[in-house]
């Protein structure tokens, strides 16, 4: 036997099928090789004329051995610096069996709410610990950033305008106390949709002009100072002006609460509930409200209901808002929002509990307050006077920073000589003193102050107007889990209920939820990711840059484009930059009136309302028999608005799962109208190394590198949304105020942070490095393959909608189930339920055809998966067939019925048409390994009418669902 000495693939692990695997399934859809199958799936005139020129595949070893000199290059400095992001003491029993656990990080989006009940219980825990901080009525499950919740907090408010304001207002008012980048992000925001930001001293601020619909005010304010608002936002009432507050959570523990002080909605960020600062993100962003508004809250709510049998069950509340169904109607594009990080912030509270989270607050608050008291001994003047864990000092710059620096602190250097110091939990009495010891050091003086000494001494003595008095999280959940055995079973038991990619193939068409290797996850916790805070020196984040260069070249070489941004941080923040920078383009060539964004009609929801975000008119654009765009409307509506034409947003290969040939000649027909061409690459794993979006002729696309390159779902996010852009559009690039970055005639800021989430971009760099170009290639083919093998093993069963010419799909398919309506009475929704009791999740269902499924295996599921899958499919094809037959009841069978679960299955009463055995194992193997779903199905409709968001009482698993009245 002879040795082969070479080094491990990784691209033989991330892809699932085998070279024996492939020869068969090549067999069964009568393809004479790969490249012969995709010759007949991709049009010629799209193909890449040369190999992707990326570096050599690293083997695992070789790429963990390389990233830790590149994490090496990050420097950890103490960072003192707030403005939102603080170091934290992540819960080492949250870090490894939430964040670094691929049974809460491979999950999606929990739309099939009975194999989602653990995580769907962790966001009511987000929820609940948001509105009872803030005072407020309901939360939703997670925004993006602090600034992305802000500007959602504006547009929500502007589309409520009250009273006389209902026309002419349009003005929303931002305090100069709140963090820049929120500002920024509001300023790009507010500019395409017509509203007006004014930036100024809210002390000042005449709220009777009548131009004003909406404030925004924080709290504590970002330099520091703490004041009550309740009197300007009473004022802001009387003129029928909304009030929004930016807040702080951990500060809530001890100030009032703003929901107190009469706030219409309270937005912010939970990082500092134990999320590591990661050079800006993820994080799981907030925004809280009063119920009135509830059907107008942007992003996901998680609300109680029932079961088939009556008992709570949690779901995703009040879906028919989503922008998926309002399209260009819809307030916000929020789709991936910040799920796992919003989970790891409510256990988080679930951990510490009030009590713990009220230590660390007053812990926080005291260092502050010995820093202060130290400082003004050594004579140094401190303007904060009302403060919770930041004061701004008065102090020359230069002097402070050199010895700081020596010392390896951040502080925040404003323009003014003026320095803020803030606190988090990660800091402890020596911080103190060494801030101390730096500012005598720097200033020639002698620190007199014995911060331990005084530290026993030191209370929490806040004004009383502005110290909490009511109570919050006394509910169980946050009472009970606070020894680590406890918190560790609890979030087990979670977790358990939960479907996810280490359970089975989910098969979620345009979701690509492929495999999310351990290696690539690895350095996601590294300190020297997650220890940065986003606005640290630039030379201390060289590992950083040197990342975003890397990453920055292998995506343009990926889509053929000239340019990056890893700003945005979601594919819905990617279409939105990538609008802007269109705007910006048009509007730097003089066209301000190039307005007009064309939108097939099978685009995804987010398309159009990114575009109504943007500034634009959507024109819908209508599809043909075969899912195509048709060509003849197309060109007749890009005649018609000739003249104001901004872009055409596609979906390439399109959202039917087919390579159109046309799409050269739709570029061409938008370009000679002055036109761009957008395109929305989350089907990008039907492309790279094959075809590319600057191939076909886009001049801007955006990457989900939560679903192309192996960023996991996480539940419901993070993403992270890049733009990739043509020559001409790279100067019009988003930049950022506080850290430069973007091009030099850059849009504004479209998210909090430069590089947006940017500590997980290391995931996707970590599958370029290790795939290579060839293996990356290899993948996009194994991705068609496995799609076509699957349609072709499903069509004698089911009608598959759409394939191109060839009778070939691209890397996902359509199942036409409506005809079952008819024969058997038998909907998507029972399909999809029933495949839960096979042990699967369901494909996406009704996008972009109502009553279908399309189903996406992507590249890293085995030949035996894919066929256990479709031996699932089969089987529930055959139990249709039953009822069609007449040999099963129309109402009361297992399709009805799905899913099954463990309590209905094992209870003394079965009075149903059919044996318990074919309910709960349709499948011999079932026997032996079974997922059981938690509930029954849950009834939506009931949910919706009966809103409950929050935690509900213990008792009410046993009792029933009377908690909704
Ligand atoms: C075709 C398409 N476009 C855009 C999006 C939005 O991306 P994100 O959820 O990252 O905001 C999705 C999400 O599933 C999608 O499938």
């Amino acid at each position: 036997m002879t040795i082969n000495f070479d080094r491990e693939v990784f691209a033989h692990r991330h892809n699932g099928p085998n070279q024996e695997s492939i020869k068969n399934m090549l067999e069964v859809i009568k393809a004479d090789s790969l490249d012969k199958l995709i010759d007949e799936t991709i049009p010629e005139g799209i193909r890449l004329q040369k190999p992707l020129d990326l570096p050599k595949a690293l083997s695992e070893t070789e790429f963990l051995s390389e990233f830790k000199k590149l994490a090496e290059k990050n420097k950890i400095y103490k960072s003192f610096i707030g403005m939102g992001y603080y170091d934290t003491l992540m819960p080492n029993v949250i870090k490894r069996n939430i964040l670094e656990n691929p049974g809460w990080y491979t999950a999606y989006t929990p739309y099939q709410a009975e194999i989602a009940q653990g995580r769907l219980e962790a966001l009511i825990n987000f929820q609940t610990t948001v509105s009872d901080l803030t005072g407020m009525e309901l939360a939703n499950a997670s925004l993006l950033d602090e600034g992305t919740a802000a500007s959602e907090a504006m547009s929500m408010l502007y589309g409520q305008r009250k009273g006389k304001k209902r026309k002419e207002a349009d003005v929303f008012f931002v305090s100069e106390l709140c963090h820049p980048q929120t500002i920024e992000v509001l300023q790009t925001r507010a500019e395409p949709i017509g509203v007006e930001i004014q930036v100024g001293n809210h002390k000042e601020l005449d709220v009777t002009d009548p131009r004003l619909f909406g404030i925004l005010l924080q709290y504590p304010a970002s330099d520091g100072s703490v004041e009550d608002y309740t009197n300007i936002i009473a004022a802001a009432h009387d003129n029928d002006v909304f009030a929004v507050v930016a807040a702080d959570l951990l500060s809530l523990t001890l100030l009032k609460a703003p929901g107190e002080m009469g706030a219409d909605v309270v937005v912010g960020s939970s990082q500092r509930f134990g999320v590591p600062m990661g050079y800006g993100g993820p994080h799981a962003a907030f925004f809280a409200t009063q119920e009135k508004f509830q059907r107008k809250i942007p992003g996901r709510i998680i609300g109680v209901t029932q079961d088939a049998e009556g008992k709570p069950a949690y779901r995703m509340a009040l879906q028919t808002r989503e922008q998926h169904i309002r399209r260009e109607k819809a307030t916000s594009n929020i789709c991936t929002a910040q799920v796992l990080l919003g989970v790891i912030a409510g256990m988080y509270a679930v951990y510490h509990g009030p009590e713990g989270l009220k230590k660390i607050a007053s812990k926080v608050h005291g260092l502050t307050k010995l820093t202060k008291a130290g400082l003004e001994k050594m004579g140094v003047t401190v303007e904060t006077d009302v403060f919770f864990d930041t004061i701004t000092v008065e102090a020359e710059i230069a002097k402070v920073r050199k010895i700081a620096e020596e010392h390896e602190v951040n502080f925040r250097y404003r323009d003014d000589n003026r320095i803020g110091i803030s606190f988090d939990e990660a800091k402890n009495l020596e911080d103190a003193e060494l801030i101390l010891n730096i500012f005598a050091k720097a200033l020639g003086k002698n620190n007199e102050f014995d911060v331990y000494s005084e530290a026993n001494t030191t209370t929490v003595e806040l004004p009383e107007e502005l110290t909490r008095t009511s109570d919050y999280l006394d509910h169980p959940v946050f009472n009970l889990y606070h020894s680590e055995h406890e918190m560790l079973r609890y979030m087990k038991r979670l977790e358990n209920k939960d479907l996810s990619l280490v359970h089975s193939m989910i098969s979620l068409g345009s979701c690509t939820m492929k495999l999310n290797a351990t290696a690539e996850m690895i350095p996601v916790t590294w300190p020297e990711f997650g220890q940065i805070h986003p606005f640290a020196p630039r030379e201390q984040a060289k590992g950083y840059t040197q990342l975003f260069d890397e990453l920055n070249d292998w995506l343009c070489e990926i889509t053929g484009f000239a340019g990056m941004s890893l700003q945005p941080n979601s594919g819905a923040q990617g279409e939105y930059a990538g609008l802007m920078t269109i705007r910006a383009y048009h509007n730097s060539n003089g066209d301000n009136h190039r307005n007009v964004g064309l939108i097939p009609s099978s685009a995804h929801g987010t398309n159009p309302a990114s575009a109504v975000m943007a500034g634009m008119d959507v024109v819908v654009v209508d599809t043909d028999d075969y899912g195509n765009i048709s060509y003849e409307d197309l060109e007749a509506k890009a005649e018609k608005y000739s003249d104001r034409l901004a872009a055409l947003m596609i979906t390439y290969p399109s959202t039917h799962g087919v390579f159109e040939h046309k799409v050269k000649d739709f570029c061409e027909i938008i370009h000679k109208h002055g036109g761009q061409v957008y395109m929305d690459g989350a089907n990008m794993n039907a492309q790279v190394g094959l075809t590319s979006p600057g191939e076909i002729g886009a001049d801007v696309c955006h990457l989900n590198l939560h679903k192309t390159f192996c960023i996991p779902h996480g539940g419901g996010g993070p993403g992270v949304g890049p733009i990739g852009v043509a020559k001409h559009l790279v100067p019009f690039l988003p930049s950022h105020s506080v850290i430069k970055t973007g091009g030099e005639k850059g849009v504004t800021a479209v998210s909090a942070a430069p590089w947006g989430s940017a500590s997980i971009l290391t995931i996707s760099h970590a599958y370029i490095r290790m795939m290579g170009g060839n293996g990356l290639t290899d993948a996009t083919k194994i991705a068609i393959l496995n799609a076509n093998y699957l349609k072709d093993r499903l069509k004698d069963h089911y009608e598959i909608l759409y394939t191109g010419k060839t009778g070939r799909s691209a890397h996902e398919f359509i199942v036409d189930l409506r005809p079952f309506k008819q024969s058997a009475g038998v909907e998507s929704v029972d399909i999809a339920k029933r495949l839960m009791d096979y042990g699967f999740h369901a494909p996406t269902m009704s996008f972009p055809v109502p009553g279908t499924l399309m189903i996406e295996p992507t590249e890293s599921e085995s030949q035996e998966e894919l066929d256990r899958f479709c031996e699932a499919m089969i089987f529930i094809r055959k139990e249709i067939q039953e009822i069609e037959d007449g040999i099963s009841d129309k109402e009361d069978n297992v399709l009805k019925h799905a899913p099954h679960t463990q309590r209905v299955m094992i209870s003394d009463k079965w009075d149903r048409s059919y044996p318990r055995e074919k309910g709960a194992f349709p499948l011999e193997e079932l026997k032996f390994e079974k997922f059981w779903p938690a509930v029954s199905r849950v009834d939506d409709a009931y949910g919706d009418r009966n809103l409950v968001c929050s935690c509900i009482p213990m008792e009410a698993y046993e009792e029933g669902i009377e908690v909704v009245e």
